[in-house]
């Protein structure tokens, strides 16, 4: 694991976004693991800039994202698909029938997580896997005691979850209370994974997530056992990090990191 520290959020951000132009640019028909959440908002909108100003091409890319909450369609505007449309695929030149996230009204939720994988499998695998973390450490909403193998399923969102993104909604008891969600399994299998955290909020549970040991009750340690996951964290999020030091010096003295210091 790699983790990138920069002094503001917005440095944090458009590194992020960096990053994945420069996949896209590398390899044009990109399948692209997508997030949402607060945090993944400035990306999309940094993605959509450059799309707009520097010609970035999303037309061969195709994208998966984590997960959706079962029960909302895509007029919900608290659905995931929404959230997607609304923040990114409308701001771009992606195809939109190559964008996929699990169907939340899907009448047969027990095998909602089989069709996504096969989808995913079909496509040829996850180049590069985009991640926000929960409060409660939870990846896509994986959340504690997920297997560090789970596939694609239903899941039971915690409380915490639900204090944390019932505001969004209108009601917030109209959140619900299940969603799909990649496992951690399939998070491991992307080729690369990129992991956005900002704001002193997030500081604790990222500095468990990176220097803690492994444990299904943090569903984000299981980067550690990927050999390509890189977090970029902004200095708040960073603050209560004991390798501070050498994560800096690494991103300083290792050449592929060369081009991206300025940002
Ligand atoms: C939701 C998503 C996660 C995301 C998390 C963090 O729970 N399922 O994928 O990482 O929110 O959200 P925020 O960026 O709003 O803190």
């Amino acid at each position: 694991m790699e983790v990138i520290i920069r002094p503001t959020t917005e440095s944090a951000v458009k590194l992020t976004a960096t990053l994945i132009a420069d996949a896209l640019r590398a390899k044009p028909n990109i399948c692209l693991g997508l997030a949402t959440g607060r945090t993944m908002e400035a990306v999309y909108a940094e993605l959509a800039r450059m799309h707009r100003q520097e010609y970035l091409d999303f037309s061969l890319a195709r994208s998966f994202n984590l997960d959706e909450y079962i029960g909302l369609g895509p007029d919900n505007k608290n659905s995931y698909r929404y959230y997607m449309n609304y923040h990114l695929f409308n701001n771009i030149n992606i195809d939109k029938r190559n964008t996929c996230l699990p169907n939340g009204l899907t009448d047969d939720i027990e095998h909602e997580g089989e069709r996504y994988e096969q989808a995913i499998r079909e496509a040829g695998g996850i180049d590069i896997q985009l991640l926000g973390i929960g409060r409660d450490g939870h990846i896509g909403f994986n959340e504690p005691l997920s297997s560090l193998a789970s596939r694609t399923r239903a899941k039971a969102l915690t409380p915490e979850t639900f204090a944390q993104n019932s505001p969004l909604f209108d009601r917030p008891e109209d959140m619900p209370k299940r969603a799909f969600t990649m496992g951690v399994g399939t998070i491991l299998d992307a080729r690369n994974v990129l992991m956005l955290v900002t704001g002193r909020e997030k500081a604790e549970i990222l500095a468990a997530a990176v220097e803690g040991p492994v444990t299904s009750m943090i569903s984000a340690t299981a980067l550690q056992l990927h050999p390509r996951a890189v977090v970029v964290a902004d200095e708040e999020a960073g603050a209560l990090l004991k390798g501070r030091e050498y994560y800096d010096w690494i991103f300083q003295n290792e050449p592929k990191w060369a081009a991206y210091r300025n940002i």
